[in-house]
């Protein structure tokens, strides 16, 4: 019998990066040996942090973590599990109404790579309600993202609105 998975795929936006998905992170960890939290290049949608920014982020967060590794990718999320010799993604489900996006998604995934399997896996339920579209939405109309993101992210969010703020005088 093949040996069973030890190396796991997180991927995602993370624009940006929310407590429930530093959860999801961590549980992951706890179930596989390494686990690539994986960013998007081009979420599609208008975004808060850059890519070099969602990545400086990931890597300060998860500093001192060899078990995770922060990665790009661009293109197909099968075509980065066969470069990176990986079979299984971890997505999380949050409540009844990712079910159907996140079952569509990994069914069109093992279509295209019926090697590749997605765990999906539960957060912790005081973060149920965390949506990164949510903290954007709240960044962006200048309120507080305390507890939502982790306080690393929230700094970012702030020196942002610094930025922001002085380039508006
Ligand atoms: O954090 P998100 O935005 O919910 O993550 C969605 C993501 C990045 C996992 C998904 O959009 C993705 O895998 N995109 C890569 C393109 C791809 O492989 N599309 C087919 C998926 S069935």
């Amino acid at each position: 019998m093949a040996a069973a998975p030890r190396l796991a795929v997180f991927p995602g936006s993370f624009d940006p990066l929310t407590n429930g998905h530093q959860d999801l992170i961590n549980r992951a960890t706890r179930l596989f040996d390494r686990v690539i939290v994986a960013a998007l290049r081009n979420p599609g949608k208008e975004p808060l942090f850059s890519l070099n920014d969602r990545l400086a982020i990931l890597n300060e967060v998860f500093a001192g973590r060899p078990e995770i590794e922060v990665a790009a990718f661009d293109g197909l999320l099968v075509e980065f599990l066969r470069a990176k010799g990986a079979s299984v993604v971890i997505r999380g489900i949050r409540s009844a109404a990712d079910i159907d996006y996140e079952r569509q998604m990994a069914l069109t995934n093992h279509h295209m790579f019926p090697g590749a399997d997605t765990v999906l896996l539960l957060p912790a339920a005081e973060y149920g309600h965390i949506s990164s579209s949510l903290v954007r939405q709240i960044a962006s109309l200048g309120g507080s993202v305390r507890g939502l993101v982790p306080p690393a992210v929230e700094s970012w969010i702030e020196k942002r609105a610094r930025g922001a703020r002085t380039a508006s005088v």
